[in-house]
């Protein structure tokens, strides 16, 4: 796309929020729930975007004219800013070749892209795009012989950084998927044709690409098993960890090891006790549990437990700059981000990712400029 016609598209689409209401006219209305609900009445989604909204800055200001340094070094790799792209299962049913567009997003703008267990493109696929910006995301196979073939498949993909994903004991309800006639793996039937015929950009893509399917897993079901896939990997996987487990995976990985999902600072305390190199404060995006509190609201006690004992990262309702100005306030090193990114690629395809970015970098810098943060290293709340 040339120059101008990008800039009149990032001035037309400003805000996070303008991706998601294009996303949603663009997807099937299945998809559309699958990317947005939470769990339960969606109570915790509410309060993710609430008690970050609340928090607020006493800017300094006379200061020199600004212009905000947003590099930041985390386990020894310098990122361009201080956000990347949280991992997301079923990608493809929202956009077929997400997966391949945010790896693309990540090597140019320099900021990680995580890559799902359940994504629906490989660790061999998306490995050598990614490069250097590339981590894994592991939800904890069952068998040991499973486990070690993941690692070892990702590791040779040139992924350097697993994230282990606690926060999912047990599959949740997901009433809104549910409602909306979702069907693990997507099947074509008579409710996606009518939905497909109404969002013809999505049915093209996907009539290119076939329906999505968890590829990475699909090596491990049996033959015939296939069509079971979702209640295979669901048995594999599911309810898995402990800290014991995590320990053999301490053991096993050679990379930078992280943990996502933690709320409790006992658990960060545990977490610092197995060694891994960093700690993600998440909810999961609400998604697991309704009665969960803001992720926001959990952050600082567990900054608090772990006094620079391990890194900390956030995610968890995060849509602007200013979030992720005001996670970095209260704590945490890194943020991550799902939905923001997936709606930006549903919204625009194949130019979708880069300009999510666009507008997080543009927002943080502005709102950096309004506080009187030279570096993220300035960023407190007053
Ligand atoms: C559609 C969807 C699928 C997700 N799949 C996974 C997954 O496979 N593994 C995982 O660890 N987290 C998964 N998550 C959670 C995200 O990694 C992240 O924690 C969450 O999206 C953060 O909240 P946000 O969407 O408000 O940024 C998923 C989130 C969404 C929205």
């Amino acid at each position: 796309m040339d120059e101008a016609k990008w800039k009149k598209r990032l001035e037309q689409y400003p805000a996070i929020a303008d991706l998601e209401a294009r996303a949603r006219r663009r997807i099937p209305h299945v998809a559309w729930e699958y990317l947005a609900m939470g769990t339960g009445d969606d109570r915790a989604l509410a309060r993710n975007r609430e008690k970050l909204a609340d928090i607020t800055f006493l800017p300094r200001l006379l200061r020199e004219p600004l212009e905000p340094d947003m590099r930041t070094t985390l386990l020894g790799q310098t990122f361009n800013a201080p956000f990347g792209v949280a991992p997301v299962g079923l990608t493809g049913l929202m956009w077929p070749r997400a997966e391949q567009i945010l790896a693309q997003t990540a090597v140019k703008y320099h900021i990680p892209y995580c890559l799902s267990t359940v994504a629906t493109q490989t660790p061999e696929t998306i490995g050598p795009l990614a490069g250097d910006v590339g981590w894994f995301q592991l939800y904890p196979p069952r068998e040991t012989a499973v486990r070690t073939d993941l690692l070892r498949r990702a590791w040779d993909s040139g992924f350097k950084t697993m994230l282990v994903t606690a926060d999912v004991p047990g599959p949740s309800r997901r009433e809104r998927a549910s409602r909306a006639g979702m069907r693990m793996p997507p099947r074509i039937t008579p409710s996606l044709i009518w939905q497909g015929m109404q969002r013809p950009a999505w049915s093209m893509a996907t009539l290119r690409e076939g329906l999505p399917s968890l590829k990475t897993m699909e090596k491990y079901a049996q033959s015939g098993e296939t069509a079971e896939l979702a209640s295979f990997v669901r048995q594999k996987i599911g309810g898995t960890l402990s800290w014991d487990y995590l320990r053999e995976v301490r053991d096993q990985w050679p990379g930078r090891l992280l943990l996502k999902g933690l709320l409790h600072p006992a658990d960060a305390e545990e977490a610092v006790a197995v060694g891994v190199d960093g700690i993600v404060v998440s909810n999961h995006g609400a998604r697991q549990f309704d009665g969960a509190p803001a992720a926001i609201e959990a952050l600082p006690a567990i900054v608090a437990q772990v006094r620079g004992r391990t890194h900390i990262l956030f995610d968890s309702g995060v849509r602007s700059g200013l979030d992720i100005m005001r996670a970095l306030a209260l704590g945490a090193e890194f943020v991550l981000m799902g939905r923001p990114f997936m709606f930006g690629v549903a919204a625009f395809g194949d130019d979708g990712g880069d300009h999510a970015a666009e507008i997080l970098l543009a927002d943080l810098k502005t709102n950096m400029i309004q506080c009187g943060f030279a570096t993220l290293a300035d960023i407190r709340l007053a």
